[in-house]
């Protein structure tokens, strides 16, 4: 008689979050100050967005800054080394120059070995889940540990006389050490998609081959200019994350109700309460910080993530479930298991 073969471990099982890290810049930017610049109010930008005030970077600082300091603190929190780095993959659309990429920086910077390093650009805020994604198929193939930092320097890349975007942003760093190891908070599932049909909802139309900086485009601003219909921006953001997150609790088996905490992409309260509604959570299960630091891009989940952590919210045996949305348009979400 034929013996029952062992079930085989999953090539993802054991795959996960070693290590966080996160990095703000020190000046913090109120609404109020955004009344003097933009025909705007405080009470306009709190109703409608949640955000009270964000960390601006320094004119001494640039992408790179912000990635390493992220990098070095996730390092630190899995007492791990830059020696100890396989791969790093930097999620970004504020690269610290157009060519070569910021990953190359920073590999570096931080005093990593002369190990793969890229950029995953163009995703807006989708980029850390996709990096995460992307990260645990490059552990399955052998590679590990992998840094993934999501990191934006958002204020130098919009524009400022434009009252529909200025006041949505913000600049930080957040940073995650992929491995297979015991102690990692497990990635139980991820999903990813793309609608290319929408791309024209959002983005910064000049500065690639279509439409090059010239400098007639570039003395309008328009180098930096996001183009963004916001309302629709929102429906889909809803829609997308809501259907991404229903997609990975499926996938892997677990009901919403089980969830310990939901760590949304932090791009408008507004955005995270029809979330809710949608999934039937209360807003108590969300981590939300979007009023300290409004929207910080890809570095905004690791900092939730990070925030949430920090305050208890989290203990071993959690699930927790990301969801990003981002230019692309692109999506994403990874439930974990603490
Ligand atoms: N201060 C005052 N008034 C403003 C401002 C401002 N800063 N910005 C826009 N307005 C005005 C508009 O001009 C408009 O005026 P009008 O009616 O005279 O034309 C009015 O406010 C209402 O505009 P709406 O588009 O209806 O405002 P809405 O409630 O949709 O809020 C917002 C706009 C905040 C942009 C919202 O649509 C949103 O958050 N969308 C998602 C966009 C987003 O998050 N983008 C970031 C990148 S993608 C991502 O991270 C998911």
């Amino acid at each position: 008689m034929k013996s029952v073969p062992p079930q085989p471990v999953s090539a993802t099982s054991g795959i996960g979050l070693l290590g966080l890290g996160i990095y703000l810049p020190e000046r913090v930017m109120t609404n109020e100050e955004w009344t003097h610049r933009v025909e705007t109010s405080e009470e306009w930008i709190v109703a409608r967005t949640g955000i009270r005030r964000r960390r601006i970077a320094a004119t001494s600082e640039s992408t790179v800054d912000l990635a390493v300091a992220a990098a070095r603190a996730a390092l630190n929190d899995c007492s791990l080394g830059p020696g100890d780095v396989a791969e790093i993959i930097v999620a970004t659309d504020t690269p610290e120059v157009s060519v070569p990429d910021t990953a190359s920086f920073v590999q570096h910077r931080l005093g990593a070995r002369e190990v793969p390093s890229y950029d995953l650009a163009g995703s807006g805020c989708a980029g850390f889940l996709q990096a995460l994604d992307l990260a645990r198929s490059r552990i399955v193939c052998g590679v590990g540990p992998v840094l993934v930092v999501g990191v934006e320097l958002l204020s130098r890349m919009i524009d400022a006389h434009d009252r529909n975007t200025a006041v949505l942003f913000g600049d930080a760093a957040g940073a995650a050490i992929v491995a297979r190891d015991a102690g990692a908070a497990e990635i139980l599932g991820a999903v990813a998609g793309t609608d290319g049909s929408r791309g024209g909802i959002l983005g910064i139309e000049v500065g690639g081959t279509r439409m090059p900086v010239t400098l007639e485009l570039a003395q309008q601003g328009l180098h930096q200019h996001v183009t963004m219909n916001g309302r629709e921006v929102f429906r889909e953001a809803v829609r997308r994350m809501t259907e991404a997150a229903q997609q990975v609790l499926a996938k892997c088996g677990v009901a919403p109700a089980d969830l310990a905490l939901v760590v949304p992409h932090q791009a408008n309260l507004r955005i995270i309460e029809a979330q809710s509604k949608m999934l039937r959570l209360p807003l108590e299960k969300f981590a939300i910080n979007i009023q300290e630091y409004g929207n910080t891009g890809s570095a905004s989940i690791p900092l939730a993530l990070w925030e949430a952590r920090r305050d208890g919210r989290i203990a071993p045996g959690d699930l927790v479930l990301l969801t990003s949305f981002g230019a692309g348009l692109h999506w994403a979400a990874v439930l974990l298991r603490f």
